[in-house]
């Protein structure tokens, strides 16, 4: 257990995450409190909260205490507030959101630093989530490969997942995803250069920031030239020393860290509902 006053954290789960009790996530936080979360978050970079009962207002509100919301572009809201949105598999659908590894909205130009997810349903066995230390990942490799890695930029976009011919077109993504499912596709085509390492905005730590989800290209470099760098990447980011894997229950909220954590949706459990409720905080321009 670490040392913290307000809040007990069990770090047991290295390589990446930490489990916080001891707080009521639904009740408005004191400043002492709100900082105590935030220290374990920079440090753990993915906390984990059980038996929270969590109104999409709630968790708007505890949200709120670490920056600004952003909005999804490719969900509709809840009905309660547009800062929720809703993620949910049915037990009829086969594809399930977030089933590859990603951070989340890499491809905006100012992506959001953290997601704060919420269960409202989970199914019994399944359905878990892989989270990935991608500063860790970062730290292992050679010298010359971070020296040549640290100099290149990337094209982020949302069309391979988004656009016209991404990964969620022609596979009834409405059936599959939810009716909630859609939005801006002028902005599905959007195109921005992020750097392939980032240098976390409050920590100054480095971390992987391409992905096989939102990143197109290296600049400068075809698309086939960039992608064995990118799945060269993945592969050694998400191998199990990076990785911890967390096992929802109905009421489990998890907080993680977009500048340093690529995460992955399991999709094991057809023939069952999952039902998350997500809200993204913004961040800064990835350096
Ligand atoms: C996401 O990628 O934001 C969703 C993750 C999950 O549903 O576990």
């Amino acid at each position: 257990m670490d040392a913290y006053e307000h809040i007990t954290v069990n770090s047991s789960l290295e390589p990446i995450g930490a489990e916080v009790s001891g707080v009521d996530l639904s009740q408005a936080l004191s400043s002492e409190v709100i900082e105590e979360i935030h220290a374990a978050w920079l440090k753990h970079h993915v906390l984990f909260f059980h038996d929270q009962d969590m109104s999409p207002q709630a968790q708007v509100q505890f949200s709120a205490n670490f920056g600004e919301l952003d909005q999804y572009k490719f969900m509709q809201s809840v009905d309660e507030t547009p800062y929720v949105i809703p993620i949910i598999k049915e037990a009829d659908a086969k594809m399930n959101f977030g089933g590859g590894w990603h951070t989340d909205s890499s491809y905006q130009a100012i992506p959001p630093k953290a997601t704060v997810l919420y269960a409202v349903e989970v199914p019994e066995e399944g359905g878990d989530t892989l989270f990935a230390n991608a500063t860790a990942a970062f730290e292992a490799l050679s010298d010359g490969m971070k020296e040549n890695l640290l100099r290149w930029q990337c094209v982020f976009s949302p069309k391979l997942v988004h656009g016209s011919s991404g990964f969620y077109k022609g596979k009834e993504a409405e059936k599959n995803l939810g009716s909630s499912y859609g939005g801006d596709e002028s902005f599905a085509e959007t195109e921005v250069l992020h750097p392939l390492i980032r240098t976390h905005a409050e920590t100054g730590a480095k971390s992987i920031y391409c992905g096989m989800a939102h990143t197109v290209n290296i600049d400068g470099w075809s698309r086939d030239d960039s992608l064995p760098i990118f799945r060269y990447l993945t592969d050694h980011l998400t191998q199990d020393q990076f990785v911890t894997r967390f096992k929802w229950r109905q009421g489990s909220l998890a907080m993680w860290d977009n500048r340093c954590v690529f995460h992955y949706a399991l999709n094991d459990y057809h023939g069952h509902r999952r039902h998350m409720h997500r809200v993204t905080i913004k961040g800064e321009k990835p350096a």
